[in-house]
């Protein structure tokens, strides 16, 4: 059985990887990825360590990354599934969001590594 954590799980942003990661006790527990074009920052990828799945961790994740992002008076693109279906369900953030455009599906192409 999975002990539950001693503490709260944190988020941070960690700029050098372009991510937000969240902490389950002192370790990583997943990520959720970005790219910034000028105002806007691009969410394409999301994963949560199958050893934490399902305990509401990317829902955690997202909610305090986008919180974050509106903080930074940025905006919101929502390439990665999980984070797109996450604002489908909060509304919050429908004022700071923007569509995936196909110009911004290939500006990312060229900035992320293969
Ligand atoms: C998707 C993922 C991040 C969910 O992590 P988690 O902490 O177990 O998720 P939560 O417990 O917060 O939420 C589970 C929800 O995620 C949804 N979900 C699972 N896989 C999904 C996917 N590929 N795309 C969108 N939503 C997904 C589930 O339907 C569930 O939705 P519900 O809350 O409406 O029932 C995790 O399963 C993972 O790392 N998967 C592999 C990578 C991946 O497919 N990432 C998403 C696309 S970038």
């Amino acid at each position: 059985m999975t002990q539950p954590a001693a503490t709260a799980p944190s988020v941070q942003r960690v700029d050098a990887k372009h991510r937000y990661e969240i902490l389950v006790d002192g370790e990583t527990a997943g990520f959720t990825a970005y790219r910034d074009r000028d105002d806007r920052r691009v969410f394409y990828h999301t994963e949560i360590d199958d050893a934490f799945a399902g305990q509401g961790l990317a829902s955690l994740l997202v909610q305090q990354a986008l919180a974050d992002v509106r903080v930074s008076g940025k905006r919101i693109v929502p390439v990665c599934p999980y984070v797109a279906k996450f604002l489908k369900k909060h509304d919050e953030f429908a004022d700071i969001t923007d569509p995936v455009t196909p110009e911004l599906l290939q500006w990312l192409e060229t900035v992320l590594p293969r």
